[in-house]
């Protein structure tokens, strides 16, 4: 890859090290699609936000304006090398250190809680998002049935685990069945064992029945408080 040698290689890797369970050519990918794809970023599971600074850090260099939310469930986590007492408070923490707290929009839940469900939709609307990174737990199409709505036609996703630990027998099951129904577009695979590919977007009438019942009762109770108030 052209990064091999550029300045932001050099950059990515002080956050890899501080920050980051993924490999580096993940987080240069990470940064090319923030900066050259279309749309705002929308990432579950940043942890201590090496892929979300990778994702800032090339929003920024874009010269455009985006949005990039991220969801975090929170709590401690034991790993050899990177390890937190509380994901939230280091989370911040590196986020400020590396200049991109004001750039993120940080949403402390699951991404399937229903406040975090809202909280996102507050966020983003439909079709916005040209960059979608999962790197969460074992159920990516969860979130996908959650958030695919959001996404735009040919969005890049960026999905860890693909090979890899025991949760990888899930999310390769998850998203080789949305390879073979044409949801997912394969590009290849990086690193440690991360899926890259493009989204396809469904016709409007077919996205799943929770996230658009979600949205329909999100935007009932935007309209209830507003006649409510006049
Ligand atoms: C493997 S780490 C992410 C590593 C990070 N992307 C990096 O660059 O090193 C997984 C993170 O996902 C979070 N997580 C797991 N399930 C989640 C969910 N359903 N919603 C939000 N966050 C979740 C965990 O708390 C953890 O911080």
């Amino acid at each position: 890859m052209e990064y091999r040698s550029h300045e932001v290689r050099h950059r990515l890797e002080k956050v890899g090290r501080a920050a980051s369970m993924l490999h580096m050519d993940v987080l240069l990918l990470i940064y090319h699609f923030a900066k050259f794809s279309t749309g705002n970023v929308l990432e579950i599971g940043p942890y201590l936000g090496g892929s979300t600074i990778a994702a800032a850090f090339g929003a920024r260099e874009s010269g455009l304006q985006k949005k990039i939310v991220s969801v975090e469930a929170g709590g401690r986590l034991k790993h050899f090398r990177l390890s937190s007492k509380n994901i939230i408070k280091d989370l911040k923490k590196n986020l400020t250190g590396f200049g991109v707290a004001d750039d993120v929009t940080l949403i402390n839940g699951r991404s399937f809680e229903e406040a975090t469900m809202l909280a996102v939709r507050h966020a983003l609307g439909t079709g916005e998002v040209g960059l979608f990174i999962f790197d969460a737990d074992n159920n990516v199409r969860r979130d996908l049935d959650c958030y695919g709505d959001l996404l735009a036609d040919s969005c890049w996703l960026v999905i860890d685990d693909y090979f890899g630990p025991a949760k990888a027998v899930s999310i390769q099951t998850q998203v080789n069945e949305l390879v073979s129904q044409r949801r997912l577009v394969p590009f290849g695979y990086y690193g440690w064992g991360t899926w890259v590919g493009q989204w396809q977007r469904l016709p409007k009438a077919m996205f799943p029945i929770q996230a658009t019942a979600l949205y329909q009762g999100f935007l009932l109770s935007i309209d209830t408080k507003r006649s409510s108030t006049t």
